[in-house]
């Protein structure tokens, strides 16, 4: 199998050779948009990676990643006017290059157009996908509403634990997914499903620790995002959550201040920033991160399969540990 990035990069090729169709300029053209801007493709590849893993048919899992996509890049343009992020990949977010009605109506559109891609599955897989895919989409909702919930609770009420579920719904579960619909196309066993299912959401929870210290730290052109976007909207990442388990009182203190002030987001981050660094956050959050990815590993040995035919997954996972967006 080709390594993940040779796969992603078809995957976008492909994508970017097949829009999706419609007259109406003003719903389709924002959808076209956000699905040209790119991205890592990585829940697409997983899919395909689960379906070869098990030996399916590629091409029926290929509308089943060209749907777990659409069905991504749906939550992101809700997710940036939730979190009204004024970038994503490196270009302007669909809310502001047209307007908030329009990202809500095109973002719609888009998740329709993900079941749009299911009616070509087989039916002899189709109530199997549609099963985990609805639990999945519900699940993201879930968490993407704790996500909004925990802006407006303290820190100390909140612990680690809450957060990990918080995330588990709003990424891990879709990393789960695609695979999981990958290994169904394939016919796979009940229990290799579950436990590439699990091997995705421990990636999964992984992935999101990273995209939190991402968040604040990125230091490259290649992040396309809004530096520091989490701190400005008090989100409560794995960061802002560990800085309260290790800080002392002054500490706490300080961190307090900086969630209620109104000072300029620049003032904000950079302060926030200096704690983050003070009580090595960095190193914490690679601890936590490679426990998940741990955790992963494990689910992943557990599966009836060669070394071999699990290589390209592994190196997948790996490479998600040093991404840089
Ligand atoms: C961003 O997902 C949203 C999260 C769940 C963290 P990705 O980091 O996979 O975004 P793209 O598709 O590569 O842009
Ligand atoms: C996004 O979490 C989760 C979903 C899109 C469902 P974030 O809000 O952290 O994702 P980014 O950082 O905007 O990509
Ligand atoms: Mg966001
Ligand atoms: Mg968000
Ligand atoms: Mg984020």
């Amino acid at each position: 199998m080709e390594d993940w990035h040779g796969l992603g990069r078809a995957f976008n090729k492909f994508i970017n050779e097949h829009p999706v169709p419609g007259e109406l300029k003003g719903l389709y053209e924002p959808i076209n948009y956000i699905l040209r801007l790119g991205g890592k493709r990585i829940r697409p590849v997983l899919c395909l990676m689960a379906n070869e893993l098990f030996d399916g048919n590629e091409q029926q899992a290929m509308k089943a990643a060209l749907a777990v996509e659409y069905f991504h890049n749906f939550t992101l343009i809700h997710d940036d006017i939730m979190d009204e992020a004024p970038l994503r990949r490196g270009q302007k977010t669909v809310h502001e290059k047209w307007d908030r009605d329009t990202a809500i109506l095109s973002g719609d559109a888009l998740f329709v157009k993900v079941y749009q891609k299911l009616e070509d599955i087989s039916s002899v897989h189709l109530p199997f996908v549609l099963k985990v895919f609805n639990q999945t989409a519900i699940e993201v909702c879930e968490g993407q509403q704790l996500d909004m919930d925990f802006e407006d609770i303290a820190p100390d009420k909140l612990s680690l634990d809450r957060y990990i579920e918080m995330i588990r719904l709003k990424t891990a579960v879709l990393l789960g997914c695609s695979l999981k619909i990958g290994a169904i196309l394939a016919n796979a066993s009940e229990e290799d499903t579950e436990n590439i299912y699990q091997f995705g959401l421990n990636l999964g929870i992984a992935f999101q620790i990273q995209d939190d210290y991402l968040d604040a730290f990125a230091n490259s052109e290649a992040f396309g995002k809004q530096l520091g976007g989490d701190i400005i909207a008090n989100k409560k990442t794995f960061l802002l959550l560990k800085a309260y388990e290790k800080a002392n009182d002054d500490d706490r203190e300080q961190l307090n201040m900086l969630l209620q002030s109104s000072a300029e987001s620049d003032l904000k981050v950079e302060r926030m920033m200096t704690l983050f660094q003070k009580l090595d956050i960095e190193k914490s959050t690679r601890e936590c991160m490679l426990a998940y990815h741990t955790l992963a590993l494990e689910a992943l040995d557990q599966i009836d399969a060669t070394q071999e035919k699990k290589q390209s997954l592994l190196d997948l996972a790996k490479s998600l540990l040093v991404r840089a967006n």
